[in-house]
């Protein structure tokens, strides 16, 4: 059967012999989006001739065991159903368990002589990276135990790499230790801090929309744009992770990572090439220049709420407060809508909204650029009740794609306006289906390609941006906003569109 790991010799990206070494092993993590991303490299031949995957975790599995598990993972969420039977084959029976309690320096002794093993059997140094799934407390522990060992150590032909899960921190100053702790075990460059968006296609794309479309880069500015809005919906509840969410909220959750990374990729300046540091430079200039809310005005810029019961699909649905895991005396949100304000010479007067929430009434990710009104408009004395000014909007998810909502004239012997979209559309642009965000990152990590991934001075700064809202929140200096409710299935609370309607006319994008 034919093995596209072996196939494909003119491939000039291909990767040196690597091996990926796993923590968090049995988690959701590794079965629902790390094997099957390995996989689907396989399949496209994207992996090295010598690969092998080593999973890492606290419980005692034997590797026929842990083997069986993963395939039938594979099975459920590979996003290629149909199982290519030779590749996978290939993939899993180079596929390891080590068991190695996270906290027992001693273990790490297994788990290196594991490594050893498979050099010596394949006759050749493996690049190393290792990817930490598991739930942050053990980050700063497995990066000492890691670095003792000598697991971390690089050599001229040989790169170590630590993939670093979200939560990063759950604050600026838990940030900042743990920045400082993992730079005690290895070097900036040896670190991935992996945030999943940057590794979907459509949030590539906004780069490649700005910095090789000629025409848009001269109107990307106040002059011409109004506002923005991202907005990040999800349809589904806290589910089985109310353990971890109710401790989080959705502004540390979604808004401190994903939506200001979109934010940065929408308002950067061109970066000097597409290069880690060029692009994370620019990107740590936005959150800079963003003005930070004073304590006494997070009540009048920053909306928070939490679901109610209501229906989703169809679906008679709990509030947050009766799901199973939530405290309760829970003030934890799972809805925040903020107005940020960039002070920079490109940015100064155009608000940056951002929203996001569960439950909603559907799962959509979506930045709209508003364009500012014409100055004078010519046609004010027709039918104009359908005018509306320019929206550029990209869809990051579902139905991936960007639609240019225009005016144009209906045909009719009438003189009238309507608005129209301009379509593109990934699925029938491209014809192909788009790779997971996972196989994209875990790729570039292999490659040590850093530039996808988020620079520590880039994660202090987004908490740093949003360290007056914690505070506030906590009642710390001012008087504690309330959390407002809204129905779960709907687009959240009224005074999300009164936000907007301070200085808009009206309020969020209908989605
Ligand atoms: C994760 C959050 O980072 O992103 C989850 O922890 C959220 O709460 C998820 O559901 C959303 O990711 P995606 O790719 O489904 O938009």
């Amino acid at each position: 059967m034919e093995n596209p790991f072996k196939n494909d010799s003119s491939d000039t990206t291909r990767l040196d012999p690597s091996i990926v070494v796993i923590f968090g092993a049995t988690g959701d993590l590794t079965h629902r989006k790390l094997v099957p991303a390995l996989y689907n490299l396989a399949v496209d031949g994207l992996l090295p001739a010598h690969f092998f995957t080593i999973g890492v975790a606290r419980r005692a599995v034997a590797d026929a065991e842990f083997r069986d598990s993963l395939t039938s993972s594979v099975k459920q969420f590979s996003r290629r159903q149909k199982i290519n039977e030779g590749v996978w084959k290939e993939l899993i029976d180079h596929t390891y368990y080590v068991n190695c309690p996270f906290d027992d320096a001693e273990s790490y002794k297994d788990l290196r002589c594991k490594i050893e093993e498979l050099e010596a059997h394949s006759g050749m140094k493996l690049n190393r990276l290792f990817y930490l799934a598991t739930s942050p407390d053990y980050f700063e522990i497995i990066s000492k135990n890691l670095s003792l060992s000598g697991l971390l150590e690089e050599t001229e032909t040989t790169k170590a790499r630590v993939i670093v899960e979200k939560p990063f921190g759950n604050d600026l100053p838990s940030a900042k230790l743990l920045n400082n702790s993992l730079l005690q075990s290895m070097k900036e460059q040896q670190i991935f801090r992996i945030d999943h968006y940057l590794g979907k296609e459509t949030v590539q794309n906004l780069l490649v929309f700005r910095f090789s479309n000629g025409f848009f880069e001269p109107i990307w500015n106040h002059k011409y744009i109004d506002h923005v809005e991202i907005s990040v919906c999800e349809s589904i509840g806290v589910g089985s992770r109310a353990g971890y969410f109710d401790s989080s909220g959705i502004l540390r959750d979604i808004v401190q990572n994903h939506a200001l990374q979109l934010l940065c990729l929408v308002a950067l300046e061109p970066p000097v090439a597409f290069e880690a540091d060029a692009v994370r430079d620019e990107k740590v200039k936005v959150l800079k220049s963003i003005r930070r809310i004073p304590l006494d005005k997070v009540g009048s810029k920053v909306v928070r709420a939490r679901y109610q019961s209501g229906a989703v699909d169809g679906k008679e649905v709990t509030g947050y407060l009766g799901e199973s895991g939530v405290s309760p005396d829970s003030t934890t949100e799972t809805y925040v809508a903020l107005e940020f304000e960039i002070d920079n010479w490109r940015w100064a007067g155009v608000p940056f909204y951002v929203r996001a929430g569960k439950r909603l009434a559907k799962r959509t990710t979506e930045i709209s650029i508003h364009f500012k009104e014409v100055p004078h408009l010519l046609f004010k004395d027709q039918d104009i009740k359908n005018w509306k000014s320019n929206v550029l909007s990209f869809r990051i998810q579902p139905d991936e794609g960007i639609t240019f909502k225009i005016s144009a004239k209906p045909p009719g012997p009438k003189l009238k306006v309507q608005p129209v979209n301009m379509d593109f559309s990934y699925g029938s642009s491209f014809g192909v289906e788009a790779p997971e965000a996972y196989e994209r990152l875990l790729l570039d990590a292999m490659r040590g390609d850093a530039t996808l991934f988020t620079r520590n001075d880039e994660i202090e700064q987004a908490w740093d941006l949003l360290d007056n809202v914690f505070k506030a929140w906590a009642g710390e200096g001012t008087k504690a906003p309330p959390v407002f409710g809204y129905e779960a299935g709907s687009w959240g609370p009224v005074a999300a569109d009164e936000l907007l309607m301070k200085k808009l006319s009206q309020g969020w994008r209908r989605l």
